[in-house]
């Protein structure tokens, strides 16, 4: 062996140091277990692109009873409701007291920065700005992922067991065969057209805004910088818009009755896709995917980071009864088990978009159908109650009642009155 090969030995390999791969470094390194993380983006890319910002009550349990959730606390904003807005009117769907649950807008990097920031105080194995990663041996009991590190070492990791966690575009997931797997796609008409702005905060909640120019998002970063969206084209070219017909559009969709956006300098813009992936199985041999791997969800239900979550939340449970217990019991059932909240986030988003989106293809009955669906969800508690108990989260499911995850959740339940 050469000094620019080495092979090296952990009991979980991890691809990708998003939110499912860092969060599951975490959990495991709380039961003693070892993980490798590797991402061929560096550090500083990771904790700077802009992603969407809602964590469901699950999500911020598990950051604040596993330690990692102080900053969230201190500036992440607790939202007890949303407002859904048609006919220039906004009503409020009250999460707090539909659900007891609440949601935090806290964006994805700052949840990303601080489990960088305690993996890396807990002496925890992160590698940045890797490349040509490849898996392999993933039906053997030898799986080995390679990549090459930024210094030209290329490295052979073997583990136990490799964790894909590398989005969609990534590697894990072209790695089951073709044969054995099965992949359901959807494909939106639409794309969000995102903005940063340089303006305090519209709104005390989030605004999500039908009209019959098209959707339109509300949202927040901090007290001088927000966060919005409107419904575009998915092939928009964002760099062809002035600051002055974006504020057009948004103002056509959204002001009215007294009610006007708080506008400023427009410093970041992007068109966002809108798309619905998942693949079926989530594992195949040694090889278990999680977040967007395995599954892609459009922005509306504000989903993605928690599914990616809830994710390792149940993979962790079921590594920890491997390798504490030596029983791949809960591993043979992983993707079931989280295929069950997988499609109803599938589902909840479709809903979300097909409520509040513009379809070019409707005609008038669509517009009136879509106001009659939103009154209908806003007119009663009942009416409300699916959209305030899917928003802001159903438990993790608890599978290992011996587990770090287990444990950190019923200790948040017995903590919240
Ligand atoms: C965001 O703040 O970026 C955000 C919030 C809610 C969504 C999507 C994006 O549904």
């Amino acid at each position: 062996m050469n000094a620019t090969n080495q092979s090296q030995r952990t009991q979980v390999a991890i691809i990708g140091a998003g939110p499912a791969g860092l969060m599951l470094s975490h959990l495991l390194s709380l039961s003693g277990i070892d993980s490798v993380v590797i991402d061929v983006r560096d550090r500083e890319t990771i904790e700077a692109t802009i992603r969407a910002g809602i964590l469901e009550q699950g999500t911020a349990d598990l950051m604040t009873s596993t330690g990692v959730g102080d900053r969230l606390l201190d500036e992440g904003q607790r939202h007890e409701g949303t407002y859904l807005r048609s006919r220039k009117e906004s009503r409020r769907i009250d999460f707090a007291a539909l659900t007891g649950r609440s949601v935090y807008l806290y964006p994805q990097h700052e949840v990303l920065k601080d489990l960088i920031g305690a993996r890396i105080a807990a002496g925890g194995d992160l590698r940045f700005g890797v490349h040509d990663v490849e898996v392999q041996g993933i039906t053997t009991d030898d799986p080995k992922v390679r990549f090459t590190e930024p210094d030209g070492t290329r490295v052979e990791l073997s583990s136990a067991v490799i964790a894909g966690c590398d989005g969609s575009q990534g590697v894990c997931r072209r790695a089951i065969p073709k044969d054995v797997r099965t992949d359901y796609f959807h494909a939106y008409p639409h794309g969000w057209f995102g903005i940063l702005t340089e303006a305090p905060p519209s709104s005390d909640e989030l605004i999500y805004s039908h009209s019959e120019h098209g959707f339109a998002l509300i949202s927040s970063r901090t007290p001088t910088l927000q966060r919005m969206y409107f419904q575009c084209d998915p092939g928009e070219d964002a760099s062809t818009w002035s600051d002055e017909r974006i504020w057009d559009e948004l103002r056509t969709r959204v002001n009215g009755n007294g009610f006007e956006l708080k506008e400023g300098p427009i410093t970041q813009r992007g068109v966002i896709p809108m798309r619905s992936y998942v693949i079926d199985p989530m594992s195949h041999g040694r090889l278990f995917l999680a977040g967007d791997a395995a599954h892609t969800v459009p922005p509306t239900g504000a989903k993605g980071m928690n599914l990616a979550v809830a994710d390792v939340a149940v993979l962790c449970q079921a590594l920890e009864r491997y390798f504490h217990q030596g029983s791949t019991e809960l591993l043979d059932v992983y993707g079931r088990t989280v295929a069950d909240r997988v499609w109803q986030a599938q589902h909840f988003s479709w809903w979300m978009t097909s409520m509040l989106h513009l379809d070019h293809k409707g005609d008038a009955f669509d517009h009136r159908r879509q106001l009659g669906e939103i009154d209908q969800i806003t007119g009663s508690p009942i009416g409300g109650a699916y959209l305030a108990d899917t928003y802001t989260g159903r438990p993790i499911a608890l599978t290992n009642p011996d587990s770090v995850v287990a444990e950190a959740l019923t200790r948040t339940a017995q903590r919240t009155p």
